[in-house]
């Protein structure tokens, strides 16, 4: 039988890169009736932030990280010294997906299937917006943008010199809907100042 040949998507500028992921399916892996988000932000930004997927309140609003931990990502870029407005924020994968459970709707930690529709959009936005530095926020976010599992634990604070193709440098990080989960008020003063180190070095390496 013929293989199926993936077409990589080719698109100039961000206007058309968004307005097909509006209109992407997610290839039938996620529910219907979700609206897919784009990412947002300058193309010149020196800095590129990448996320997991929309939640609940990205769905509803349309926009990438606008909920609790948006809300918590957003406080810790001004603290790391950081514009919301100068830097692009994206997500490796652009659409969400829940379990329904009554009115609500759980979130599900995107299969590597999933991660993988996306993946060429969140390279080609990539390589669009060229940034110094690429902020991956926890693990959905490493397995997308290098295309193989890579363990969050082991690259964590670490500094990543990409392919010269690429460019820049990669500052993976956690993700702030984990900071979120910590219930212990030390251990998440603890892995709180860890995030803010780790954006407050993307921003000193963005303006080296
Ligand atoms: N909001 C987003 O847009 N992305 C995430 O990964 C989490 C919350």
């Amino acid at each position: 039988a013929a293989k199926m040949i993936r077409v990589e998507p080719s698109f100039n500028d961000l206007d058309s890169l968004h307005r097909a992921v509006r209109e992407h399916d997610g290839e039938g892996l996620t529910p219907t009736g979700v609206t897919p988000v784009p990412g947002e932000g300058p193309q010149d930004a020196r800095l590129f932030f990448i996320g997991e997927q929309p939640g609940d309140q990205e769905d509803k609003e349309g926009r990438p990280f606008v909920g609790p931990a948006g809300q918590l990502f957003t406080r810790f870029l001004g603290e790391a010294g950081l514009e919301r407005d100068a830097v692009y924020i994206t997500n490796a994968v652009k659409r969400f997906n829940f379990t329904p459970r009554g009115k609500r709707r759980i979130h599900q930690t995107p299969k590597a299937g999933e991660i993988d529709v996306w993946a060429p959009f969140l390279h080609h936005e990539h390589r669009l917006v060229q940034p110094e530095v690429t902020v991956t926020l926890g693990a959905t976010a490493l397995r997308g943008f290098f295309g193989r599992p890579v363990k969050l634990g082991e690259v964590r604070g670490e500094v990543i010199e990409l392919p010269k193709d690429v460019g820049g440098v990669c500052v993976p990080t956690f993700h702030p809907s984990y900071l979120l989960r910590i219930e212990d008020p030390g251990q998440r003063k603890v892995e709180e100042g860890k995030f803010l180190a780790d954006l407050t070095r993307a921003r000193e390496l963005a303006a080296a």
